[in-house]
């Protein structure tokens, strides 16, 4: 199926440059298993690169512009070299423009490329489909211009063209599970330390995403104040602990039900749901290696509640999912996936009843909501990678 989607970038780039690539890079999309909005708290996450992803293509010009098209529409965009700025009428090459620019912090190189991306992540599903554009950008353009920077730097400079070019304060949970995704295996990462470690899933997980057709208005605002009140809640935290904090990573739950009373109420929630996270994910990981699937499951299901009631990044059809999730005895866990707001939510299953459990979900879902939902089975896939499939000769 990728190796399709190769070929078809490649006939897009001809199509579109009369020439071949030269370079070449893929990189998956995500998805969050445990540990939601902790990232950017310094704390743990358990998240998988799944089997969808982008290619990005590309060759160098030697024009001082840079060509870009978006094959599944065939848009074009175009930025110059130097220090090029955000573009306000193709917002998605400004995942590629910020990752040009976060390459070469000294000004970037005075030779343009043309480059095209094809991916089959879901857009808007909250599966990272922007990550998994900002990575394969990173790879493919950095081989071109012969430049070699370290996986977490990649992920930093991903990172970058959010907050910079696409006005999201993220963390690095997006870029580094693209990057360091292992076939069959979570990636656990601590997100002070930024160590990255697989955690083997065993035979008898698989997951279903489950997308909702909810997109809420203001998400990125939404979630750039939350991040705003997670911080501002360690700074209060700073002031009455006796221990150093300078993320909530340093607040533990027994501290947070100690003093919550005397802080900000909104802060109080929001600051409760990624403490209440980094422990659900470290006793996870344990449930993980012991193969007690059903005490996972169920910490997913703790985590989804607590999206709902303190950090309110849940909607009306997330809660839906989880909901009649929690009826299917063959589900064993369900949660809202990344951001929040809308976009997909996670299940957990045993592979065998993956079928029976996505009609359940389906049926379950339409009376619900009144619509469907599209449930599809994900593979935890390998991380980003540089391709060297030879291009299709024009
Ligand atoms: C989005 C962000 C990540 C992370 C998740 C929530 O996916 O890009 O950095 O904060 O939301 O866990």
């Amino acid at each position: 199926m990728t190796t399709d989607l190769l070929r078809d970038a490649s006939e897009k780039f001809i199509k579109s440059f009369g020439h071949a690539h030269t370079h070449a890079a893929y990189a998956p999309g995500r998805v969050e298993v445990l540990g939601n909005h902790t990232d950017y708290n310094e704390g743990y996450v358990l998240s998988a690169a799944i089997d969808f992803g982008t290619y990005f293509l590309a060759a160098p010009n030697d024009t001082g512009t840079c060509r870009l098209v978006a094959g599944n529409t065939m848009e074009m965009a175009s930025f110059v070299t130097g220090r090029p700025l955000p573009s306000p009428k193709h917002t998605w090459a400004n995942y590629v423009i910020g990752v040009f620019a976060g390459l070469h912090p000294h000004g970037t190189p005075a030779t343009g490329f043309d480059g095209v991306l094809l991916g089959n992540v879901p857009l808007g599903a909250g599966l990272s489909s922007s990550a998994a554009l900002e990575i394969s950008a990173g790879l493919a353009l950095a081989s071109l211009y012969n430049l070699h920077p370290s996986r977490l730097e990649l992920a930093r400079i991903g990172q970058h063209a959010e907050h910079e070019y696409a006005g999201v304060k993220c963390g690095l949970l997006d870029q580094i599970s693209s990057l360091f995704g292992e076939p069959d295996h979570l990636v656990m990462t601590d997100f002070r330390t930024l160590s990255v470690e697989p955690v083997a899933l065993g035979d008898d997980a698989a997951f279903l995403m489950c997308r909702t057709h909810a997109k809420h208005a203001l998400v990125d605002g939404e979630y750039n104040a939350r991040r705003q009140h997670c911080e501002e809640a360690a700074r209060f935290f700073a002031g009455v602990l006796p221990h150093p904090v300078s993320a909530l990573r340093d607040v533990s739950w027994l501290e947070w039900e100690k003093h919550h009373a005397s802080m900000d109420p909104i802060e109080a929630k929001r600051a409760a749901h990624p403490i209440g996270e980094n422990e659900r994910v470290l006793r996870g990981r344990e449930m993980l290696a012991r193969g007690d699937l059903l005490a996972f499951g169920k910490l997913m299901y703790a985590s989804h509640e607590s999206s709902r009631t303190y950090f309110e990044n849940s909607c009306h059809e997330l809660d839906a999912v989880v909901a009649a999730a929690q009826k299917i005895p063959q589900i064993l866990g369900a949660r809202l996936s990344g951001g929040g707001f809308g976009g997909s939510a996670v299940a957990l299953v045993h592979p065998r009843d993956a079928e029976v459990a996505t009609h359940a979900l389906q049926r379950a879902y339409r009376k619900a909501v009144g619509e469907s939902c599209d449930i599809r089975a994900i593979r935890a896939s390998a991380g980003a990678r540089v391709v060297t499939l030879s291009p299709v000769s024009p």
